[in-house]
């Protein structure tokens, strides 16, 4: 008997021998000075008055903008740059599209850098540009806030979202794009709100408790809560060691699993506190304080809020102390991030809320778990638990109520 339809010849393609090449991230103090030698040393191949385009984000002091711009002009290349507002409702197809147009208009060629000189909303968006413009073309991060240097400039997502007929889909459009270089100059975090550096700092207290499933920087939640002050306030040192720190972090844990296609480890331990966090950022009427005008909550409030009800649900999971997650309490409040929510919805709204997630996992509601640490060791052992009980869900939504 013969199958016609399987019969059929294979060639299988190798794409490349190293198909994600190594990149640096370079961090310090005022080395956005160096960008344009840094940028011309990373290229293929480097020529006179070589397009360069620069994607900024419009709220950036002029001085920050003008240092960029003139040491890709010293170093040869010819700048293009273009404005944009950073916001979620920005981060469009559209805004990609109108910096696509402004992108060829350049002749840029497939050896041209794009430059992302912003906070992650820019990173994603001129990442995604990078990615699609003749199929990929370089990209160099800059980022300006503490969470893109942190946490968006490294490891190749890229992404812009749309709007459905239940919302706004968070990166449900974009690409793995990796930077050819990442260029964090903390000099930068000068101007930056205290509200969205410590939203940035939630972030790194994330990292801080996740570490250790990773056995890197296992003392990063012990050194983070100890350095909390000089963070704030903004000492240079501490700001540098911190990225230095989490870029470490983060890095280890792409490494492991560059595309998040391990449903049981790698790049979904980032998601710590998160699946709390989606489920609370979109409800506009939360406040991070008292004040309700104040709300709503920025996405690294979601988190400081998301990481605590993630303990607690871990605790009621029997893994994890409630001490411990208490302790985590209040490194977050240490920091000024909020840890209670008024006016938190009822517990079948917010788990109807968090199905969202689920949906997105294959149906699975997959809650990254904390582990207890074993006597004498820091915090930072986190493991992936899927479909928890709803008591220990709920247990962890009645920690942040009151
Ligand atoms: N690609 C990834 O892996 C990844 C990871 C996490 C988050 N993200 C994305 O990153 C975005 C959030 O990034 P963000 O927190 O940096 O927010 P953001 O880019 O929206 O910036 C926050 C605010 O800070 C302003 N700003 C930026 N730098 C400044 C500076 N130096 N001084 C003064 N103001 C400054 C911006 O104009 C904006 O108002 C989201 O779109 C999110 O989806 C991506
Ligand atoms: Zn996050």
């Amino acid at each position: 008997m013969t199958h016609a339809a399987t019969d059929h010849d294979t060639v299988r393609v190798t794409p490349g021998a190293i198909p994600e090449a190594p990149y640096d991230v370079r961090i310090g103090h005022g080395i956005l000075a160096s960008l344009g030698e840094s940028v011309a040393r990373v290229l293929p191949r480097k020529r006179r008055n070589q397009p360069a385009f620069l994607v900024v984000d419009d709220k950036l002091p002029d001085q920050i903008v003008s240092t960029a711009t003139l040491s890709l002009e010293a170093a040869g290349f010819a700048v293009t740059s273009a404005d944009v507002a950073a916001s979620e409702t920005n981060k469009t197809l559209a805004s990609a599209t109108l910096l696509l147009r402004q992108l060829a208009s350049t002749r840029a060629e497939r050896t041209d850098p794009v430059i992302a000189l912003g906070g992650g909303m820019i990173g994603d968006l001129a990442g995604f540009v990078a990615a699609t413009y003749k199929r990929g073309v370089p990209i160099i991060q800059c980022p300006t806030t503490l969470l893109s240097m942190v946490d968006a400039s490294v490891g190749g997502k890229t992404a812009v979202n749309i709007k459905t007929d239940t919302g706004l889909k968070k990166n449900i459009v974009g690409a793995f794009w990796q930077p050819t270089l990442v260029l964090a100059d903390v000099a930068a975090l000068a101007s930056l709100p205290a509200r969205t550096l410590r939203a940035g700092l939630a972030e790194c207290l994330k990292h801080g408790l996740l570490c250790a499933t990773f056995d890197i920087e296992t003392d990063l939640f012990d050194w983070t809560t100890t350095h909390v002050r000089k963070i704030l306030a903004k000492d240079a040192a501490t700001l540098r060691e911190l990225v230095t720190r989490n870029v470490r972090t983060k890095a280890a844990v792409v490494h492991t699993d560059p595309h998040e296609l391990d449903p049981n480890g790698g790049r979904a331990i980032l998601n710590l506190g998160h699946t709390y966090a989606h489920a609370i950022e979109p409800i506009a009427q939360l406040s991070p304080t008292a004040d309700p005008a104040d709300a709503p909550l920025q996405h690294g409030e979601a988190v400081a809020l998301g990481v605590v009800a993630a303990a607690h649900a871990s605790a009621a999971l029997g893994a994890f102390h409630v001490e411990h997650a208490e302790l985590i309490r209040a490194a977050f409040a240490e920091a000024g991030l909020p840890t209670r929510v008024r006016a938190l919805p009822s517990d079948d709204a917010l788990l109807e809320a968090m199905s969202h997630d689920k949906k997105a996992s294959g149906g699975v509601l997959r809650l990254i778990a904390l582990d207890a640490p074993k006597s004498g060791d820091a915090l930072g052992r986190c493991r992936v638990v899927n479909d928890p009980p709803r008591a220990a869900i709920v247990a962890g939504w009645d920690a942040l109520r009151g």
